[in-house]
């Protein structure tokens, strides 16, 4: 069989607007039961039972990733806490981090998701899939485990770094997939390779599920022709559950975003409003059938358009295309979300330093890395042992907020660059 939920996939557009319309007025309804969307609704004058079209869905208001924070921790929640099972949430130790919490009808619909997802790209229950995510509260590590363990797969939970015992797993297991981030797949290939294992050869692999960060097509074709694979982008994100709200069918032309899950829209940052099928906008998400923690068009940041007409694979969810960019600050490294305003609230903790700092991100022998350089303070000591311990302090608080490791150079007052009297802050030298 072609489809994991062939009823479903392969839905007629008018039945799937009418489910999902169903879906979003129930939503909605429930949706009052959050003390957020109760408060939001009286402000806003959103009656519910006044939705009677998806076109309706226009006039509600948006949900921002300020709107969790603020709401931090269960603000956001629309049932009981005793009927919630699971909490994820993001790094960040010295903000508001966002939390995101499911019932268990919400997990069992998520392994669905991502199981539906692996399938379409002819994942099978005979297949051993790795899964090199972070676990803990990266969506990505108990998301797929949660999905492939539905579909069957024999699962691997081998989790995030050492690349060598990442390499006896796949050989000694016979691995026949991975989820693995795109950067990280080429730095995998090139440890395998200096450890004379060739991939296309030595391993079973077959099929890789990369995401989590913006890549090129020719990163998708050079991973494919490294490790003998065919490598498919996934799209998720923790505020939507975690991986699995839209991939690529083999057709590789477009990420098919489930439609009976979210709705999607593709609006202009700028005036709010929707932009044409092909047009690049920023993307837009509600979901319709999560329990724990709806949320209504919530702001994405991310840049991409729909891909206009039928996709051959007979699948009739919309596509949207490779993400372009954010319309934030956010970077992603490593496969971690990094906001520099966290860089920044660690740096103005130490009273040795300045307030001039500069991040630089940089592909570095397949390893992105990343260096802060933060001036120091003009009073401050030159001695060396003094800056050396001062550099691991601050390097140990860094990774306490960002979850990977920094390299941190203090530099003298005066010597970072100052444009137009405003300090350049993030250089991003990587190519995708
Ligand atoms: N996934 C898996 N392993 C990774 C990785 C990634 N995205 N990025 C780097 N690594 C590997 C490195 O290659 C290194 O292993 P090796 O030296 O044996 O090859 C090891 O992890 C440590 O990397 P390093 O760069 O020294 O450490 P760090 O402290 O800066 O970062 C990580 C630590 C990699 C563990 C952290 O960034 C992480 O957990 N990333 C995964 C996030 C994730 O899963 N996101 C997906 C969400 S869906
Ligand atoms: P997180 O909430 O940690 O899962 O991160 C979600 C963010 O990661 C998204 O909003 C995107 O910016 C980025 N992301 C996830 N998947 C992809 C992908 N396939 N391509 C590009 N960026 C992605
Ligand atoms: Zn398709």
């Amino acid at each position: 069989m072609k489809y994991w939920q062939p009823e479903i996939e392969t839905m007629p557009r008018k039945e799937l607007e009418a489910l999902q319309l169903e879906r979003l007025k129930f939503m909605l309804i429930t949706a009052q039961n959050s003390p957020f969307y109760k408060k939001l609704f009286a402000e806003k004058g959103v009656e519910p039972n006044k939705v009677k079209s998806l076109e309706d869905l226009r006039l509600l208001p948006f949900t921002s990733k300020d709107d969790l924070r603020e709401n931090y921790p269960f603000g956001m929640v629309a049932i009981p806490l005793r009927e919630c099972v699971r909490l994820h949430s993001s790094s960040g130790t010295t903000g508001n981090p966002t939390v995101v919490l499911h019932s268990r009808k919400d997990l069992d619909e998520w392994a669905n998701q991502v199981a539906r997802c692996m399938y379409m790209v002819g994942i099978r229950d005979y297949d051993v899939f790795q899964n090199t995510s972070g676990y803990g509260m990266f969506t990505g590590g108990l998301g797929f485990q949660y999905g492939a363990e539905k579909l069957g797969c024999l699962t691997v939970p081998a989790a995030a770094g050492n690349s060598k015992r990442q390499i006896k797993f796949i050989t000694d297991f016979g691995t026949t997939c991975l989820h693995i981030i795109p950067s990280y797949a080429t730095r995998l290939a090139e440890v395998m390779y200096a450890e004379n294992i060739d991939p296309r050869k030595d391993t079973k692999l077959h099929t890789l599920c990369i995401g989590a960060e913006p890549h090129s097509e020719e990163q998708r074709q050079r991973i494919e022709q490294l490790l003998g694979v065919r490598a498919f982008n996934c799209f998720g994100m923790s505020e939507m559950n975690g991986p699995g709200v839209a991939f690529e069918c083999t057709e590789q032309n477009g990420l098919h975003i489930w439609e009976d899950y979210t709705i999607v829209e593709i609006i202009n940052p700028e005036t709010l409003e929707p932009v044409a099928d092909g047009e690049v906008g920023e993307l837009v998400l509600t979901t319709i059938n999560r329990q724990a923690m709806p949320l209504i068009r919530y702001h994405t940041r991310d840049l991409t358009s729909i891909i206009p007409g039928k996709c051959p694979c007979g699948r009739t969810h919309k596509r949207i295309s490779r993400f372009k960019g954010r319309s934030d600050d956010m970077l992603i490294l490593k496969g971690v979300n990094i906001f520099p305003i966290q860089i920044e609230r660690v740096l103005m903790m130490f009273q040795e330093l300045g307030s001039n700092y500069l991040i630089t991100v940089e592909n570095i022998d397949n390893n992105d890395e990343m260096l802060i350089e933060v001036e120091l303070n003009d009073l401050f000591t030159d001695d060396y042992a003094v800056l050396q311990n001062l550099t691991k302090n601050i390097v140990r608080q860094l990774k306490d907020e960002l979850l990977i490791t920094p390299k941190l150079k203090l530099v003298s007052k005066g010597s970072l660059p100052i444009h137009e009297g405003k300090a350049v802050r993030v250089k991003d030298l990587r190519i995708f």
